[in-house]
């Protein structure tokens, strides 16, 4: 059983992820209590695809995170380094284009993309900021990012109870639904690690989009980080 360290080595993550991938949204469906279809439901008004349109999901996984994207009549192509999740996802869902690549060195040509999105996904990238910029480069002028990711809850109660929640009871309950407990060890210890909303925000400006904002969902247990990429006309 492999777990990835704080250092997000990119073959530690990527083991990790072909381990559970099997189990993998299950494991999500019951750790967030159901949870994870509202936040999908958040990203798809955010990112708005009218059919027709190309949208990337990044670190799509199993494709969960892609499929209401396809449902919405766009062209949705889920990309992911883990060959382990790719191959669940396309055996799970045939229809869509799972496509391997790297968050950091993306396989697709400049701004092709109308809109590029990330759910549970930048938190696991080894240098978040250049992936920051590869979204950017492949999204077209105008076009849009949404990234869903594990957050800070705004009640300073409830963070405190959240974080007991997340260090103390995740593990043992994980242990019961997912075939790699010590990869949910990983994940209480990466979202205690990553940034908040307003640090998100300033880095994914920094790495070049404009008009960044966010909104907190579930009392900020997840947020949802928007920007869009200059217009050059
Ligand atoms: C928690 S899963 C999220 C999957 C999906 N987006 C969802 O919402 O269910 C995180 C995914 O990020 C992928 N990942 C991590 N680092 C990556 C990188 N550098 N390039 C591409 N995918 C990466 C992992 O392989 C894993 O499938």
């Amino acid at each position: 059983m492999s777990r990835a360290s704080l250092e997000k080595r990119p073959r530690e993550v990527a083991a990790m992820f072909d381990e559970v991938a099997e189990r993998y949204d299950l494991a999500n469906d019951v750790l967030s209590f159901g949870q994870t279809r509202l936040w999908r439901r958040a990203v798809l008004r955010a990112v708005d695809p009218r059919p027709g349109q190309r949208v990337l999901d990044l670190a799509a996984g199993t494709g969960t995170s892609s499929q209401p994207f396809l449902l919405a009549g766009a062209q949705v192509v889920p990309c992911d380094f883990s060959l382990g999740m790719l191959r669940v996802g396309k055996r799970r869902q045939p229809l869509l284009q799972f496509t391997a690549g790297d968050a950091t060195r993306l396989p697709f040509a400049d701004g092709v993309f109308d809109a590029v999105t990330i759910s549970f996904g930048l938190r696991n990238v080894h240098d978040p900021d250049q992936a920051l910029r590869e979204m950017l480069r492949v999204t077209k002028p105008g076009g849009r990012l949404v990234v869903c990711e594990f957050s800070q809850p705004v009640w300073p109660p409830f963070r405190t109870v959240y974080s007991e929640y997340l260090m103390r009871a995740l593990p043992a309950i994980a242990r019961k639904v997912s075939s790699n407990s010590e990869a949910y060890v990983y994940l209480a210890e990466s979202i205690r690690a990553w940034p908040d909303q307003a640090e998100l925000a300033r880095r994914i400006q920094q790495a070049g989009w404009h008009r960044v904002a966010w909104r907190n969902l579930t009392g900020g247990i997840v947020a949802l980080h928007r920007g869009f990429r200059r217009d050059d006309h």
